[in-house]
């Protein structure tokens, strides 16, 4: 099993940076932090997770709902605003879809598709938050993820402050046989939320990914990936010479080479539902 010290970033994939960075850091509070050819990382301020936005050109893979990302607000009004504000600017930001804000599982929330294909959720846990014992449980994944919220200053002009980027989603055939690859394989902590939900996450950071049991779904390039930090180089290479000896037992389905970018250590894998992972050192 994998020795994880984090779960450490996410990896989107859209049609076209101008497009899709804007949407960022305008309508959800990111900032960018470094920029490459094809690439931007973006990083909230208030969440260590840093989001990795690749750009693959009009043949960028259509995502469905249920692979998202999400920000957090602290009240429902904000979440109200959201949808007025983004409403307001659909054409502007060349927001696709815009869903009009409703309950589901204790969240409020309202989901957008973004030009590059990739669809957001401005969530809300205000409810579950009066009652701790609600919001302690599953993990902690509900309880606030910032030690200070920003001021309303710091995104003036909206009516909502993103607090956190919280999570991303994946999506899953078999609960059983993707829970025992997360914990026995990956070394990360799955939390249930409901007979078809999971929270996975790592002890130690507070984002998370949501899995959710679908019939169907698609698959993505590797550019969709969400990065596991070991603690160091020797330990990514012990970890890939592992996976390649015994991981198609344990139901990975691809193994890619190991990289040296810099002076870290990296590898792709992708689990049994061929979703894409990324195991590095830190950098
Ligand atoms: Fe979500």
């Amino acid at each position: 099993m994998l020795q994880p010290i984090a779960l450490a970033n996410t990896h989107m994939e859209c049609r076209y940076l101008k497009e899709t960075v804007p949407v960022m850091t305008d309508l959800l509070a990111f900032e960018k932090v470094a920029e490459h050819p094809g690439e931007v990382t973006l990083k909230h301020p208030n969440t260590d997770w840093l989001l990795i936005v690749h750009e693959a050109g009009p043949e960028a893979s259509v995502k469905q709902m249920h692979n998202h990302w999400g920000v957090r607000v602290m009240t429902r009004e904000e979440v109200d605003a959201a949808y007025e504000y983004l409403t307001a600017h659909k054409e502007e930001y060349g927001l696709k879809q815009i869903g009009k804000p409703y309950y589901n599982h204790g969240s409020y929330s309202v989901y957008f598709l973004e030009p590059g294909t990739n669809g957001w959720e401005i969530e809300c846990y205000a409810d579950v938050l009066r009652k701790e014992r609600e919001w302690s449980r599953r993990g902690g994944v509900r309880a606030p993820h910032w030690e200070a919220p920003l001021p309303p200053e710091h995104f003036p002009g909206r009516g909502y402050v993103p607090q956190g980027f919280t999570h991303g989603t994946l999506a899953c055939g078999e609960l059983k046989v993707s829970w025992d690859f997360y914990t026995k394989v990956l070394g990360l902590e799955v939390h249930q939320a409901n007979d078809h939900v999971v929270y996975i996450k790592h002890p130690k950071t507070k984002c998370y990914v949501v899995c959710a049991v679908r019939k169907e779904w698609k698959t993505f390039s590797p550019n969709f990936r969400f990065t596991i930090s070991l603690e160091s180089k020797e330990a990514v290479a012990e970890a890939h010479r592992w996976l390649a000896e015994s991981g198609k037992g344990l139901g990975m389905t691809e193994l890619r080479d190991l990289q040296s970018s810099g002076p870290a250590f990296s590898f792709l894998l992708s689990d049994p539902d061929r979703n894409w992972w990324e195991i590095s050192s830190p950098n």
